[in-house]
């Protein structure tokens, strides 16, 4: 988070399950096209937090089905836990906060008295948490006398309903709405309010977050009956709330465009990226671009074409040097030369290459130390190459790109693979 040193130009608050991840596209094509669109275009000066109903242990369950980025913050438990970095370091505040008015074991006896509710899964079950499944048609009657009963037990309770079967009971103080408005106030206390906050969710335990003053809302276009309900009730006339016409994350990137937060062409949906546009020009565009190209390439998508190594090797220092995670060295021109014999052998396999935590420091001038890790799927096999690049800015405010200086790489720790499968 000290990576953002002012206010940030952007900052998504995004839920996890059918919202950022989409269950029903096998390929995770639109989140691979966020994942793009925000390592070049966002990373280096806005904020990612993901939002989720998810506990910890499911999170990060999640984490290793999907190809998802880090995000800096991470909201999770519906609003009950708040962490921060890639170390996820909890906020110890907001537990205490939450301790308030709150007995999980009146919530246990009280709910124990209620056959329609079924416990969840013992993950589930976190300090400022009680889960349960429901029936879509008793839920409302089951919220009613659950929340007379708490109340006469002297607890000040949040029930919410979410995915037609879900049924949280959380501190009142509690919810993703509330941990998102006690961010806000902390980042104003610090004097970096984000110039733009995005909310974007799918389902019942994300309404709150809708109705947060000053952000704009983005319900993707597959979302619950409950949220488009609520919102219908609650914020209908609202111009800086939408009903996507895409699905997921790509509904996220539509809202980016639709309310002028800034740009919202992935580089995956640029079919010739080679042609970077002047404002694009930034050192995480530069590797994004690059390893999409590595993959198009393996993949077959791009023809086989003298041209487009040449052009590739133009953006090379003659004496770059990769060193590889066993500590083999190469030079990039030998690299780039050796990527004629894989042209296209991934072709119609399932194969992709994503950045993450791209975060570029300069260390001069005009130079500048790129340090990202670099995933890659290979069927169901994933590795992950921890990479630093130095780079050189061509002309003034790199008008004319890059040039790739050096290259360094180690396996990130348990997603190693066989060093000779991948040129990169
Ligand atoms: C996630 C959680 C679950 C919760 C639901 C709705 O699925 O795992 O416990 O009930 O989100 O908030
Ligand atoms: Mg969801």
């Amino acid at each position: 988070m000290d990576r953002i040193t002012k206010a940030a130009r952007l900052m998504i608050v995004s839920d996890l399950d059918h919202t950022m991840v989409d269950h029903h596209d096998p390929e995770d094509m639109s989140l691979l096209r966020f994942n793009a669109l925000w390592e070049s275009n966002y990373r280096h000066d806005s904020l990612l937090i993901f939002s989720t109903g998810r506990s910890p242990t499911l999170y990060k369950e999640l984490r290793k089905e999907k190809p998802m980025l880090t995000p800096d913050i991470t909201i999770m438990s519906v609003g009950t836990e708040i962490t921060y970095g890639d170390a996820m370091v909890p906020d110890e505040g907001w537990v205490e906060f939450l301790n308030q008015k709150w007995d999980r074991n009146i919530v246990a006896e009280e709910t124990s008295k209620f056959s329609e509710l079924k416990l969840q899964a013992e993950t589930e079950q976190r300090p400022h948490k009680v889960s349960f499944y429901v029936d879509k048609a008793k839920a409302q009657t089951v919220t009613k006398q659950l929340s007379e009963c708490l109340e006469k037990r002297g607890l000040d309770v949040k029930i919410i309903y979410s995915g037609g079967m879900d049924l949280d009971i959380l501190p009142q103080g509690a919810g993703k709405g509330q941990a998102l408005a006690y961010l806000l106030k902390k980042f104003k206390d610090e004097g970096k309010t984000p110039v733009n906050t995005l909310v974007c969710g799918d389902s019942g335990n994300d309404a709150e977050l809708f109705s947060i003053p000053e952000v704009y809302g983005v319900m993707v276009n597959n979302a619950q009956e409950e949220l488009l309900q609520w919102h219908a009730e609650n914020a209908k006339g609202n111009p800086n709330i939408i009903h996507a016409k895409e699905r997921c994350a790509a509904g996220i990137i539509e809202a980016v465009g639709h309310f002028n937060l800034g740009p919202n062409t992935s580089p995956r949906d640029v079919a010739d990226f080679m042609e970077c546009k002047a404002e694009n020009v930034n050192p995480g565009h530069e590797v994004v671009k690059f390893y999409l190209f590595y993959e198009r390439w393996r993949r077959g998508e791009i023809d086989n074409c003298e041209a487009y190594l040449a052009s590739l090797k133009a953006c090379c220092d003659p004496s770059a040097v990769v060193v590889f995670p066993s500590g083999v060295e190469k030079t990039l021109h030998e690299c780039i030369h050796a990527m004629k014999t894989c042209h296209g052998d991934q072709k119609g396999k399932k194969f992709r290459v994503w950045v993450d935590r791209v975060l570029s420091t300069p260390i001069g001038s005009s130079t500048y130390l790129v340090k990202f890790d670099k995933w890659e799927l290979s069927g169901e096999e994933r590795s992950c190459r921890v990479t630093t690049v130095k780079i050189d800015a061509k002309g003034s405010n790199a008008t004319d790109g890059f040039t790739w200086v050096n290259v360094q790489q180690k396996w990130l720790e348990g997603f190693e693979k066989d060093e000779s499968t991948s040129v990169f």
